[in-house]
């Protein structure tokens, strides 16, 4: 009988420099897509899954991530004066009552792989869920992370989150090795990963994305604090061991991924929120149809 997956990890000790200046004094995962930020969507897809506990793993200048996950007395209070019922409910309903929030720190950002062995002495000896915030995944089936969180429980293998990445952007995902096998149904057995290999040394097009579900014994592998790809330590080399221990599969997205930690990825997350609510939407699109705007937008593309 395997363990019930009932913890997640956000490591979110990253500088953001890809961000800069913005993330110069304000966490990247605060940052905003159309009306929440970016951590927000990462909590929800995880608390759709089932899951009952959160550990952030945090470093310096995050405590605005801190406070949003926490209860705002005062703004409550004058929320609840002037009757603003459903403003209330946003601020103060941002995790359900039974959902237990953990903080630890990555003293320094030494890569991936470290900030998840930050989290060891909270996860303790249970599968965990693994979500890098950045990523924002929107799922044609609902939460691709409940499957994969059911195919934990059902079979006791790790499971990774993969796209099919074009050839050029295989340098900056860890790839997954099919040792030739087809993807069927969604789902593909990992034989390997390899850390950011150059396009003509890849294995496959399969690039992990931030979602993960990892067995406790990722921990001893990455406890060796083997330093890989650019000089930090990478989770995907201590994955790249378990897998010599136990099966591990890659769920292919059947959906949507946008990299938050990217301008241009961050820009598309907030067009395509915006333009599928149902209030900013119409409006949105009743804007970029008018012709003096088209016409400025013409000049600058
Ligand atoms: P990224 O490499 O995307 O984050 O790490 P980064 O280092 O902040 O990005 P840039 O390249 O400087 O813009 C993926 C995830 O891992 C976390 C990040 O916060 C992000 O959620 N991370 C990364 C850590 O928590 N600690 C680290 O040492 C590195």
């Amino acid at each position: 009988m395997t363990q019930k997956v009932r913890k997640a990890v956000f490591p979110v000790a990253g500088l953001g420099t890809r961000f800069l200046p913005a993330t110069k004094s304000m966490p990247k995962e605060m940052l905003t897509v159309v009306d929440k930020p970016v951590i927000q969507y990462a909590v929800e897809e995880a608390l759709a899954a089932g899951i009952e506990e959160i550990i952030f793993v945090t470093g310096r200048g995050k405590s605005a991530l801190e406070n949003h996950f926490d209860k705002p007395y005062e703004l409550s209070d004058a929320l609840r004066k002037k009757g603003k019922m459903k403003e209330l409910d946003m601020v103060e309903n941002v995790l359900p009552e039974n959902v237990r929030v953990y903080y630890t720190r990555q003293g320094a950002p030494l890569g991936l792989g470290h900030a998840v062995l930050c989290a060891r002495g909270i996860v303790g000896n249970e599968p965990f869920a693994l979500l890098l915030p950045d990523d924002i995944i929107y799922s044609n089936q609902g939460t691709m992370l409940k499957d994969m969180v059911d195919a934990y429980e059902e079979t006791g293998c790790s499971q990774v989150m993969v796209q099919e990445v074009p050839t050029d952007r295989i340098k900056n995902y860890g790839i997954l090795d099919p040792k030739g096998a087809e993807v069927k149904n969604g789902r593909v057995q990992a034989h390997a990963f390899v850390e950011k290999p150059k396009p003509e040394d890849a294995p496959s097009n399969l690039g992990v994305v931030g979602r993960y579900i990892l067995s406790p014994r990722i921990f001893d592998f990455l406890e060796e604090k083997v330093v890989g790809a650019g000089g930090e330590i990478q989770l995907t080399d201590a994955m790249d061991k378990l897998i010599q221990e136990q099966d591990f599969y890659g769920f292919l997205l059947d959906g949507q991924r946008f990299d938050c930690g990217d301008k241009v990825g961050f820009q598309q997350a907030n067009l395509f929120y915006a333009l599928k609510d149902d209030y900013i939407g119409p409006r949105l699109r009743e804007f970029l149809e008018q012709e003096h705007i088209k016409n400025e937008l013409s000049k600058t593309a």
